[in-house]
């Protein structure tokens, strides 16, 4: 297999410190020089993945590793959201503490957002934070959840409630990985990468509308080209609000109030979550428009891509009412009183704050059948 660096994004934060994506076809052998920088050349890694990207990749990423004189130790979590629970992170503690050596370990998190989280919570938290190489698996991880440093594991109250900022030593993005994906995994991936662009770059949004089955069929060219820019633009907002304070990085929320109280209206299995932000970007463009924000003609544009994308464009099987209740209890809606990101055109998002309950029923409605 041939070796195809295709593009390199670095992360800059405050402090001076940084870090790399590193994105290409064929380039599983770089787990093995990350996971060597990161652990000072003598090191032991705990390579956490779960069953469904273990059976398809769990093999050749021990073999690189193996390779690269890493001496590996496995943990294989149950795939699904549900594992990103305490039972496991104790469980996965316990197994990082045993193959914990004098060198000390690093943590290589193989899978989706679920194995991300999970993982990098755990590395953020033993002794108080240890080394971990982010080597995402799905689309969604790729364009969001490998980058930034956000870690955590839900309560049965909710989702990521409790998490630690913990920035990964580097982050290797292998399209070949993504390959064995369910086309529907791959498209509420996809549903992430449309936010990135309708919140901060009108360019790469015209990009997805012409070269959207080029990406979704992960051409190397057209994925990686969007992969880096997402990267890169979500980089731009960790560097100058890693910590979420300042309402930059609050901006990546576009559709997500709607859409986490679509999925726990739910009950979080018979919707993907970029499925619930595909149409909770819509309400959220309902609700711009209403406030004179945005024409009605954006709103199309968005419906049509999204349709075209294969996402949905409206909530089934759950009221209004249902949604709205759980709106209520968002914690970040709720903590910034009933405030919300709305779009003011493609590629700019604003946060707005004290939005009348009236409106936002009135937006879900025209997005619930
Ligand atoms: N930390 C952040 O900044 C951040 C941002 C967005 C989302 N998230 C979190 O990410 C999670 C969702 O991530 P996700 O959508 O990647 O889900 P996921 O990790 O559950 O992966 C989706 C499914 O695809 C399977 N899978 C993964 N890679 C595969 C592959 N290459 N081939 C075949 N099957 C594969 C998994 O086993 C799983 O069943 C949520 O828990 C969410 O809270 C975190
Ligand atoms: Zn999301």
């Amino acid at each position: 297999m041939t070796t195809n660096i295709l593009h390199t994004v670095p992360v800059k934060l405050p402090g001076g410190r940084s870090y790399e994506i590193i994105i290409g076809t064929g380039i599983l052998n770089e787990i093995g020089r990350a996971v060597q920088d990161a652990g000072g050349g003598t090191a032991r890694a705990v390579l956490i993945t779960d069953t469904a990207v273990d059976a398809r990749h769990g093999d050749a990423v021990r073999a690189v590793l193996k390779k690269s004189r890493v001496d590996t130790h496995t943990i294989v979590i149950p795939a699904g959201e549900r594992s990103k629970n305490f039972k496991q992170y104790e469980k996965l503690l316990i197994d990082i503490n045993a193959a914990d050596g004098l060198h000390g370990v690093v943590v290589v998190a193989l899978g989706g957002g679920v194995v991300g989280d999970l993982a990098g919570f755990a590395a953020a938290t033993y002794k108080r934070g240890i080394p971990f190489v982010q080597v995402p698996t799905t689309l969604l991880a790729c364009v969001d959840s490998s980058v930034g440093g956000k870690t955590a594991i839900d309560l049965p109250a909710g989702k990521n409630l409790v998490g630690a900022f913990h920035q990964p030593a580097r982050v290797v993005m292998d399209l070949d990985l993504l390959r064995p994906l369910p086309p529907r995994e791959l498209r509420a991936g996809y549903a992430e990468a449309a936010k990135t662009a309708l919140i901060f770059d009108e360019k790469l949004f015209k990009y997805l509308e012409a070269n959207l089955d080029a990406v979704l069929s992960l051409e190397p060219g057209a994925a990686a080209q969007v992969i880096r820019r997402c990267c890169e633009l979500k980089a731009a907002v960790v560097s100058r609000d890693e910590r979420d304070v300042s309402g930059l990085r609050a901006l990546l929320n576009f559709g997500h109030t709607f859409g986490h109280a679509a999925e726990a209206a739910l009950g979080f299995r018979r919707i993907r979550h970029g499925e619930a932000v595909a149409v909770g970007m819509l309400c959220a463009a309902e609700l711009s428009r209403a406030r004179g924000l945005i024409s009605k003609d954006i709103v199309s544009r968005m419906e049509i891509h999204f349709a075209a994308a294969g996402l949905p464009t409206a909530f089934k099987g759950c009221s209004v009412d249902d949604i709205f209740s759980h709106i209520k209890y968002d914690k970040k809606f709720a903590a910034g009183k009933t405030r919300l990101v709305l779009l003011e055109k493609i590629g700019r998002a604003t946060l707005v704050s004290g939005i009348p309950e009236k409106q936002i029923k009135s937006a879900l409605e025209m997005r619930v059948v």
